[in-house]
């Protein structure tokens, strides 16, 4: 893909899930989760994938110099201040990609420029230097006016101009704050290519906040007024309110097409996927009403609106669920279902397996059918979120749990775990089942890390439904996360953070000095 493009209906999309998205306080990712959202954005047809912020620590240069290698397709660009130090490091992780970008920053507006202390001049002389100096590196470079919307119309106009002649390929107009609304985004836009020498010689990119519920509209309006590169994150991850959601973009412009005759190269199919391994890694659920991939996004279950549907499903469907993905849950599996079967409807939801992949997620299935009499497709997800991507066996391995729960305290748990194969018997109270699980699996397994986040979620309805539990755990600044499913909310709470203590080892046997 080119910067430019000749087709003017066609809108590049920028996904920032990787740093905006894990910006948001408690999203971290680990490394080798990160590698995996990033091929899962390449695959779907993302153009830019924004994928950290070198500078920041020592992980995100490695997974960015890690993603870039790796990137098939997309441009893979690293963020930047406007300080050569952070430059000179962004290019240094990206510069492996086929298609590297550098996007570097400053804020503009008045209260941003009061904190660093920079009059106007002063300002758009370090913007005219770092432009420079990201552009003698890299051919591709992205700058930024930070909180652009509540910058002075005729600042805007002028560093914008200092930005294209010191090279910028894109400016990208973020509203950081998620303070502007449709028309202002739009007009905001306008103004720019219409003041600014060179605008029409590069691309201008959206970025917005949704504070005030209006990122997505806000996007779309400057998309109208001629920008050609929306960024957004998958689920509307980020910051406070989170980002544009990449999901709601390009959906209306699927949708709306008559309206909205522009063109993206997104794979919607892939959407549903993306979302579900998004809301997992970051710990994040995406909330029930939320737009296209909430669980309720194409739930009918008012008695008029079922027989609509029955009559005839575009009475109240605008788009179909397969368009993003997403199969009918039904009834699927039993515990009769043989290993073709799994596997046909797991290819069905979007999960590829190998063959010893298949034969570990076929005794787990077996195992839960054992338990559930009904599986559907969200109970195959979630045994599939638990199964990717992480140690299923690791050193540590729960044997049997038992514990006692109800009013009259302490609540108890007594456990049996492997360590390298080695069986430990041992029990602990606590203040709550899970909690005395926890302090079980401490006493036998010692550890300094902090727990960040346990999270419980029903998978389905009915009281005998999976629990899936996300744990994550830090360890002298290395995240670690840790999931797990089952009927028994403690068994499932048990194992999250089981699997998590197992990542923890390996990594750090990955980070001991040789
Ligand atoms: O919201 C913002 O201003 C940003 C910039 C770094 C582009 O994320
Ligand atoms: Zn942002």
């Amino acid at each position: 893909m080119s910067n430019m493009t000749t087709d003017k209906s066609r809108v590049l999309i920028f996904d920032t899930t990787l740093r905006d998205g894990e910006q948001s306080p408690g999203a971290t990712m680990t490394h080798d989760e990160k590698l995996e959202i990033a091929e899962m954005l390449d695959n779907m047809g993302v153009d830019i994938i924004e994928a950290g912020f070198p500078i920041a620590s020592e992980g995100d240069f490695a997974a960015v110099s890690e993603i870039a290698k790796r990137a098939k397709r997309a441009v893979i660009c690293g963020l930047s201040r406007a300080k050569p130090g952070d430059i000179e490091r962004a290019w240094e992780a990206v510069k492996h990609a086929n298609l590297p970008r550098i996007h570097t920053f400053i804020g503009t507006s008045p209260s941003h420029r009061a904190i660093t202390g920079m009059d106007m001049d002063e300002m758009a002389d370090v913007i005219h230097d770092t432009v420079s100096l990201a552009r003698n590196l890299c051919d591709n470079v992205q700058w930024s006016p930070m909180d652009a919307t509540r910058t002075e119309d005729d600042y805007l106009c002028r560093v914008v101009e200092i930005a294209i002649q010191a090279g910028a390929t894109t400016i990208n107009i973020p509203d950081t704050v998620g303070y502007t609304a449709p028309a202002e985004s739009g007009d905001i836009i306008k103004m720019l290519l219409e003041r600014v020498p060179g605008a029409d010689e590069i691309i201008f990119a959206t970025h917005c906040h949704n504070d005030l519920g209006m990122a997505t509209a806000n996007a779309l309006a400057a998309v109208d007024a001629g920008a050609r590169q929306i960024e957004c994150t998958i689920n509307g991850l980020g910051e406070r309110a989170g980002n544009t959601a990449l999901e709601e973009v390009v959906m209306a412009i699927k949708v709306r097409n008559d309206i909205m005759p522009y063109r993206t190269e997104i794979d919607t199919t892939q959407i549903m996927n993306i979302s579900r391994r998004v809301a997992t890694v970051s710990g994040f659920p995406v909330q029930y009403n939320k737009a296209i991939v909430g669980k309720n996004a194409f739930a009918h279950e008012s008695g008029i609106h079922q027989d609509g549907m029955l009559k005839n499903a575009e009475t109240f469907e605008i788009m179909r669920p397969e368009d993003i993905g997403l199969r009918e849950t039904s009834l699927v599996m039993g515990k009769h279902s043989g290993r073709a079967a799994l596997r046909a409807k797991l290819e069905n939801l979007g999960f590829t397996l190998g063959d010893n992949q298949l034969k570990d997620v076929f005794v787990r299935f077996k195992e839960l059918a054992d338990r559930k009499k009904e599986i559907f497709d969200d109970d195959l997800v979630a045994l599939m979120s638990t199964a990717t991507g992480s140690p299923l066996e690791g050193e540590l391995k729960l044997e049997s749990l038992r514990v006692v729960c109800g009013t009259e305290g302490p609540q108890s748990a007594e456990m049996e775990l492997s360590i390298g194969g080695k069986t430990n018997n041992v029990s602990a109270t606590g203040d709550g089942p899970v909690d005395a699980t926890f302090n079980a699996i401490k006493k036998v397994f010692p550890h300094a890390a902090r727990l960040q986040l346990y999270q419980v979620h029903a998978v389905t309805e009915g009281t005998d439904a999976q629990a899936t539990v996300s744990v994550r755990m830090e360890e002298n600044g290395k995240i670690v996360t840790g999931q797990s499913a089952d009927t028994d909310t403690v068994v499932a709470s048990a194992k999250a953070y089981i699997n998590a203590l197992n990542n923890l080892v390996v990594r750090r046997e990955k980070t001991a000095p040789a």
